[in-house]
């Protein structure tokens, strides 16, 4: 451990020596943060050495798979699909299409192991590309983006592939960010249409909040890089600017084949609703653009005319932790039993590593206080322990006082399920009265309305993790360590023995039930049903952070007011 210790002071040493030169209004804002926030010791000590080096093999595994799973979906459709797309459609791949479109390659990608093992197979990024960028040289915003994969079934749209455009428009309308879709797509996964249509929150939902979007002032803009087909066809025609590549995008209701099924006649794609025809007769595109790189600048320009005021510039003068967040590895708790001081991994996340810790003797298992991240400041809500009553009472006030100063809380999960059969009457009480201050912190967090960022750094089990704000809170942005387990229970915490005496008699199918349960806990069970918004490494989560933060910050910057009425294509 003592090797550890001393690549903590180098890394502070460094971090010193790297700052960059600072503006005088940031560095006297950096000056009252420095004064007003103490310093946490997170120096790791020799007695936190064996559970490091657990958490750290186990953390290693974990980031296998990770790299595992991020080289499968690059692939998209595979080798075929890719040839099929490039050389006989000659299109972009959507990849390239993004590298033109955004002008920092340092986007923010959501959910990329979205569609992952599923029920009807691998869907690989569910279909679909979702994610933010900021567009630095035209205005400085930051948008959401969903471009369609049409090597992965020619961009046709599965249950899952639905869930992550729905879940990309919900983060620009929680965010207030303007949207950009990249259209290709065959619309509808037919043998799938009854996962897909009926329902509320299924297909028809995207046109829907388009409109909505619309009304809230919420820009979209599409471009047509493929097909737009039955559904597919409403994306472009909905969206408030359009742009389609002449003899690469299309878009109609049924395609050929339909019509010659339907009516007997030949018709070409082209004429049946190719570029042309739609940018010259029918209206449902407004800008006609020759090429794939034609059609990307046109985006781009229609951005720079979004009129939205850019963040002022100069403003992001911060200090790094002292503390190597490579570390941050070996405190990931493989289990609640490998668990060590939240304050650890705080070190390793927040400027400076300077901390104003509230309430910091009272309820210690919840560790609650303000700090900055990438210069943005942040109530933070940390899990350290069981979420006890006087955790959770302190929670609430917590929450409430970032919500009085409009402070953004990021809340660091790692919860227990708890004893559902308390075995004494004392112990009960004491878990009522920890059931009904738990209730008051998640109402807490329900109402708060400041902006909630969330991190499972831990486990997310039962009710604890109502109050730490799960995804039925609405955090705007929830992401993964991968060595995060998810589900109403801890399969870590049920064992044969226990078990035995609760009236199961079959060891064998306690273990498979035990696999299962484990196998349904994993992060990348979650993320391939978008349950959260990515799996992150614990040493990306600071970037990470800060980028959320800014993306949160933009609503501040907006010009526009809200109106009622969406834009109504003509
Ligand atoms: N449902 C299910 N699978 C579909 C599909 C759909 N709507 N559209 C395409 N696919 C599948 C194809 O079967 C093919 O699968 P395979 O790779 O296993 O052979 C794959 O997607 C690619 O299709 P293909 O036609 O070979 O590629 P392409 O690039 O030439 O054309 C489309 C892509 C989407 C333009 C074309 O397939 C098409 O027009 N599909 C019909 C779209 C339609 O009618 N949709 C109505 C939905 S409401």
């Amino acid at each position: 451990m003592a090797a550890l210790r001393v690549l903590g002071r180098c890394q502070a040493t460094l971090c010193r020596s790297q700052c960059a030169p600072f503006s005088a209004r940031a560095a006297a804002e950096h000056g009252r943060a420095a004064q007003a926030f103490p310093v946490l010791p997170g120096a790791l000590l020799p007695i936190h050495r064996p559970t490091c080096e657990a958490n750290t093999r186990n953390s290693a595994r974990c980031a296998h798979r990770y790299l595992e799973l991020l080289e499968k979906v690059k692939s998209g459709g595979g080798e075929n699909a890719i040839l099929r797309h490039t050389q006989r459609n000659k299109k972009l791949l959507v990849r390239e299409r993004l590298k033109r479109l955004l002008d920092d390659e340092d986007f923010l990608e959501l959910s990329p192991f979205a569609g992952l093992g599923l029920p009807y197979g691998d869907v690989p990024s569910a279909g679909c590309l979702s994610g933010e960028t900021l567009y630095r040289k035209i205005s400085g915003i930051w948008c959401m983006f969903m471009a369609n994969d049409a090597t992965v079934k020619g961009g046709t749209a599965y249950p899952i592939s639905v869930k992550k455009q729905l879940r990309a428009q919900e983060i620009a309308i929680q965010n207030r960010l303007p949207m950009v879709y990249l259209v290709d797509s065959g619309g509808a996964f037919l043998p799938l249409q009854a996962q897909l249509f009926p329902d509320k929150e299924h297909g028809g939902r995207t046109f829907y909040n388009e409109a909505i979007m619309s009304a809230m002032k919420i820009p979209q803009v599409a471009v047509v890089c493929g097909s737009c087909t039955g559904g597919g066809a409403y994306i472009p025609t909905m969206a408030e600017e359009t742009i389609i590549v002449d003899k690469i995008g299309t878009i109609f209701l049924a395609g050929p084949p339909l019509v010659k099924a339907a009516t007997g006649e030949d018709v070409t794609a082209e004429d049946l609703g190719g570029a042309k025809l739609h940018s010259r007769v029918s209206g449902c595109v407004d800008h006609f653009a020759a090429t794939e790189a034609d059609a990307y600048s046109y985006a781009q320009m229609i951005i720079s005319t979004l009129n939205f005021d850019p963040e002022p510039e100069g403003r992001a003068q911060f200090e790094d932790p002292l503390y190597n967040t490579e570390e941050l590895a070996g405190l990931a708790p493989r289990d609640y039993r490998h668990t060590l001081d939240v304050k650890l991994i705080l070190s390793r996340l927040v400027d400076g590593s300077k901390f104003l810790e509230f309430k910091a003797e009272y309820g210690t298992t919840l560790v609650t206080g303000f700090a900055k991240v990438e210069g943005n400041l942040v109530g933070i809500v940390a899990s350290n322990g069981e979420l006890t009553h006087d955790a959770s009472l302190k929670g609430s006030h917590f929450v409430q006082l970032c919500n009085q100063r409009d402070i953004p809380l990021l809340f660091l999960q790692h919860t227990t399920s708890q004893d559902r059969f308390p075995p004494t009457v004392s112990k009960a009480e004491q878990l009522t009265n920890r059931l009904k201050a738990q209730a008051s912190m998640i109402a807490a967090v329900a109402c708060a309305t400041v902006p909630k960022i969330t991190v499972v750094i831990g486990g997310c089990h039962g009710g604890e993790s109502f109050a730490m704000c799960g995804r039925s809170y609405e955090p705007n942005f929830l992401f993964l360590w991968p060595n995060a387990r998810i589900g109403l229970v801890d399969a870590a915490n049920l064992s044969w023995s226990d078990q035995k005496d609760e009236g199961w008699t079959d060891e064998t199918e306690f273990k498979t039930q035990m696999n299962r349960l484990k196998e349904e806990s994993s992060a990348f069970y979650s993320s391939a049903r978008i349950w959260d918004d990515g799996v992150i490494l614990p040493q990306d989560t600071r970037p990470v952070l800060g980028k959320c933060l800014k993306i949160i910050r933009q609503k501040k910057y907006e010009k526009v007011a809200l109106q009622n009425s969406p834009l109504l294509r003509m």
